[in-house]
């Protein structure tokens, strides 16, 4: 494919670009992205990047791991951000790059915000969000005029923390997608089941889209938290519950999709 270069923008020195990877599969990034890791000399970027994708960074290139590595715990994203910087003001193209979108469940802003506070011009660009992604390659759509004129997005990884009432976000009847959930199923579908949620209310999950690890387990509200429990659910994990989740059953014979396991 021969992409026009007047398609692309200049990676100039000494910027950063936050981009957004995709959920895993080097082709739903975006063009932006695929040229960001041909002329970055730093690629900074999460745990969950795909090797697929980092084996298209420039062969020069310095590669940063800023997620957990083994057993040694997180850099603090202050630590990153400071990354960030030091590598920018060397004079360098530094790719911060993230799963899914900077900007969703990605702590963008926040490094946007260092950026900004130390001077460093940067771009942002935007990546599939594993949360539509992950849902969408299996036929089930976030949004159809059946069914939803509203989607909720949330992170599950704050169960217990008063700041997101399950129970409202229930009594809203919008199908909720979970980000970062797996280990929080208990707490959450209780709440959610007091905000008014049967415990038939269909489920979805998507395991590791577009890895080889990929699976997709489709259960209800009340059999969720043994799912997980039993290990059949496993992190990284979208969870849609709700209205969306049954509607990929009449279109699925003709959908080109990875098995589904039971
Ligand atoms: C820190 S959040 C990052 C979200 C990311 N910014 C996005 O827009 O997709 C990590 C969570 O994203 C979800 N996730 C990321 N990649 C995934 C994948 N390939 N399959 C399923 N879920 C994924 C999981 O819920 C995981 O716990």
């Amino acid at each position: 494919m021969n992409v026009p270069a007047s398609f692309l923008p200049v990676f100039e020195a000494g910027t950063v670009w936050l981009v957004g990877a995709g959920p895993g599969d080097p082709g739903l990034m975006t063009l932006t992205a695929a040229h960001a890791l041909q002329a970055a000399d730093v690629v900074v970027h999460d745990a969950l990047i795909d090797p697929r994708v980092l084996g298209l960074a420039r062969p020069d290139a310095i590669l940063e791991n800023a997620g957990k590595r083994g057993h040694r715990p997180s850099p603090r994203q202050a630590d990153i951000s400071e990354l960030l910087v030091t590598h920018a003001r060397a004079g360098r193209r530094v790719l911060r790059l993230k799963g899914g979108d900077p900007f969703i469940f990605g702590r963008g802003h926040e490094e946007a915000l260092a950026l900004a506070e130390a001077g460093i011009r940067f771009r942002i660009v935007p990546g599939v969000s594993s949360g539509l992604g992950s849902l969408a390659l299996h036929g089930i759509p976030a949004t159809s005029r059946d069914s939803n004129h509203a989607v909720i997005l949330a992170t599950g990884h704050l169960a217990e923390d008063k700041s997101l009432d399950w129970a409202s976000l229930a009594r809203t009847g919008q199908p909720i997608v979970l980000y970062m959930a797996v280990a929080n199923l208990e707490p959450i579908a209780a709440a959610l089941g007091r905000g008014g949620l049967a415990p038939d209310t269909a489920v979805i999950a998507v395991h590791g889209a577009t890895t080889p690890a990929e699976a997709v387990i489709e259960t209800t509200l009340g059999a969720l938290p043994g799912l997980g429990a039993a290990g059949r659910i496993r992190s990284p994990a979208i969870i849609a519950i709700g209205a969306i989740a049954p509607l990929r059953a009449a279109i699925a014979s003709f959908l080109i999709a990875p098995e589904v396991q039971a």
